[in-house]
């Protein structure tokens, strides 16, 4: 017999069928045994009576979250037995065969509760238990409906979906790398991709046009409820494009999302207000501004853009006391500064002026995406890198690649990446984008379940010619 998900079962009345799942709950009468059987699409009531008395009596030793398969036969719930609040709350299963695929150890937690109320350190070590729940199934639900939507959103926009490297070279998106150790180049290292950005843009250069990617990216920097050292962004990149040209596609694709997957959102105003950074902080005090004129209604959705950032802030120097300006960049330093800027950045003058074409996009006081167009000419990147104070040598070493192939055919491109974990969090209404990733890391950065990151064991760091000068704590972390 062919097993059926618990949705099936509707207008299956009278039809022997075979169900498998979880025992989400067990009660036990003693002449009959209702057990709520959960797979991932719902819930069925098995009912065990003693018409079967055999199967009845197997019943008796079923726990929660023990794994089984009932074969039986659907009936409608006696008249005062039906619930219509619920699916399938007029049919019940009547067991007349009762598998035990695998038994189950009392389960640490609830899963029948929202779990809110459970301890972080216990959800994250049990990570696989604390998914059973219905809000966190929802939650990934939500999630790949979204990636689902934007990939065809973006394919019938003609953009191209491209993997980039994880094993790469460090790109200065403003946090620290992670750094991995190479063993067949010892002494040195790869860095994982803080976003894919130089890729992407080689990728323009290439001919590709219209890219994107939903990539995994890592910053090692603190954790917050917003924040984790890996995340995911709807990474992307167009030629031939100006600022205006990339805020329209992505408004046009965050319009639609809203209003094909959660119609019942209502997004405050059409198109997006755009505010200009000096604008956001006179009136909000906040790059980030939350606009939304009812903050108690979880279905209202404030989107807006926030452009003309100042290019450079200065790191040290006169604003702070110090003898010479260091510039440092506001958000990247492969943007181009607005057009009417750039006499002024290659003339390196009055760099605290220099606007760039930087755009973010923003919901309800949230940082959902950032881009800008890009500085596709080399000798203005190089500026670039100037200003901050960086030495030749160290913009050759570093950047060479990117000086290299803007000097052979890159068209003016620009583009965008937002934060998806925190677009989805919004969306499902979770306050922490911990709960629509399926393992996220805690608040200091572990994985309690897989125990990382751990020690490595002496082979493998022979292999890499690592040995340490003081071992920073004799057991590791998370051990
Ligand atoms: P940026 O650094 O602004 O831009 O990142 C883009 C978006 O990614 C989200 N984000 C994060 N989400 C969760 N955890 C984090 N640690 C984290 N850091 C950033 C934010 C942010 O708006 N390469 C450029 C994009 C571009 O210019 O095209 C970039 O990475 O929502």
């Amino acid at each position: 017999m062919i097993r059926i998900k618990s949705i099936e079962t509707a207008g299956k009345t009278g039809e022997r069928v075979l169900l498998s799942g979880w025992v989400h709950s067990k009660r036990d009468h003693g002449k009959l045994i209702f057990v709520d059987l959960r797979d991932r699409w719902g819930i069925v009531q098995v009912v065990f009576s003693p018409q079967n008395n055999e199967v009845l009596q197997e019943a008796q030793r079923l726990r929660g979250e023990w794994v089984i398969s009932v074969e039986g036969e659907i009936k409608k719930r006696p008249e005062n037995m039906v619930n219509p609040n619920i699916i399938n709350g007029e049919i019940e299963l009547e067991a007349q065969k009762l598998v035990v695929l695998n038994e189950s150890k009392t389960i640490p937690f609830a899963v029948d509760t929202d779990g809110y109320e459970i301890g972080d350190e216990s959800r994250m070590k049990h990570r696989y238990i604390d998914l059973r729940r219905e809000r966190m199934k929802k939650n990934l639900l939500l999630r790949d409906k979204i990636t689902a939507f934007v990939r065809n959103f973006l394919h019938v926009e003609d953009f191209v979906e491209i993997e980039t490297p994880i094993l790469t070279k460090s790109t200065p998106e403003g946090a620290r790398d992670y750094v991995v150790p190479s063993r067949l180049y010892p002494g040195n290292f790869y860095a994982l991709p803080q976003s894919p950005q130089q890729y992407k843009q080689l990728l323009m250069v290439a001919g590709l046009e219209r890219y994107f990617q939903i990539a995994r990216c890592f910053r090692d920097e603190d954790t917050r409820g917003d924040r984790q050292p890996e995340f995911t962004q709807l990474d992307m990149e167009m030629s031939f494009v100006k600022r205006e040209d990339v805020m329209r596609v992505n408004e046009q694709l965050l319009i639609s999302l809203v209003q094909k997957i959660m119609p019942s959102k209502k997004i405050q105003e059409i198109p997006f207000p755009i505010l200009s950074y000096k604008e956001a902080m006179e009136k909000f005090g906040s790059d980030r501004p939350d606009l939304r004129k009812d903050k108690k209604d979880k279905d209202l959705l404030a989107f807006c853009w926030v452009v003309d950032f100042p290019f450079f802030s200065a790191e040290c120097g006169p604003a702070s006391g110090g003898e010479k300006t260091k510039w440092t960049f506001t958000h990247n330093p492969f943007s181009s500064p607005k057009p009417e800027y750039r006499e002024i950045l290659m003339n390196k003058e009055k760099i605290g002026e220099i606007l760039t074409s930087q755009y973010d996009v923003i919901l309800n006081g949230f940082e959902i995406g950032g881009g800008s167009i890009r500085n596709h000419e080399p000798q203005a990147l190089r500026k670039v890198f100037e200003i901050m104070g960086y030495s030749d040598e160290r913009i050759d070493d570093n950047f060479s690649h990117m000086l290299e192939a803007l000097s052979n055919g890159a068209p003016p491109h620009g583009g965008i990446a937002w934060g998806l974990d925190r677009l989805v969090a919004i969306l499902a209404g979770e306050p922490n984008i911990r709960e629509v990733i399926a393992f996220p890391k805690t608040g200091d950065a572990r994985d309690l379940m897989m125990n990382a990151p751990s020690q490595i064991d002496e082979k493998q760091l022979k292999e890499l010619y690592l040995s340490f000068t003081k071992m920073p704590r004799p057991s590791g972390r998370g051990v």
